[in-house]
């Protein structure tokens, strides 16, 4: 089984950007985790990320038939690619949406997801720890 995981724009400063918001640790640190997390389970990782919509497009596309499920983190284009939205529809794999923060607890803006209604489901809040969480979702349902 192997797992995509993708993140959007400016996720690539995790560590460093707002971290009252999004915690201290890097991106780094957090697919290195979830790389040893996956292994144990004899599940191959690989990692993504792109401040561009187009090239997340492009990676959806490229994850047909070489990829089991994806954890996306989506960034600000959570709000309103509905192109990211079209290329998750398009692909047919399951998407498993998250995000460090609460979205539903924070500027209205970000309460509502675009990509929601075409992925697997959302989890959202938990710092670092949501990605702990949507890899094990996306194992499941990549089981299923
Ligand atoms: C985010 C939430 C988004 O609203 C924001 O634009 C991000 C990060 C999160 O992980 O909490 O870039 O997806």
């Amino acid at each position: 089984m192997k797992i995509l995981i993708m993140n959007g724009p400016n996720l690539n400063l995790l560590g460093e950007r707002e971290p009252g918001i999004y915690g201290s640790e890097s991106l780094d640190s957090i697919n290195a985790d979830l790389a040893k997390r996956a292994a144990k389970l004899g599940v191959d990782t690989e990692f993504y990320q792109s401040n561009h919509e187009g090239a997340l497009i492009d990676k959806l596309h490229a994850a047909r038939g070489v990829f089991d499920a994806i954890v996306l983190n989506a960034g600000a284009y959570t709000h309103y690619s509905i192109a990211i939205r079209d290329a998750i529809a398009a692909i047919k794999l399951p998407v498993v949406e998250v995000h460090l923060s609460n979205i539903h607890a924070r500027e209205s803006f970000r309460e509502n997801s675009v990509i929601a209604p075409v992925c697997a489901g959302q989890i959202s809040g938990f710092g670092s720890y949501s990605y702990t969480l949507g890899l094990y979702a996306a194992i499941d349902k990549a089981k299923k």
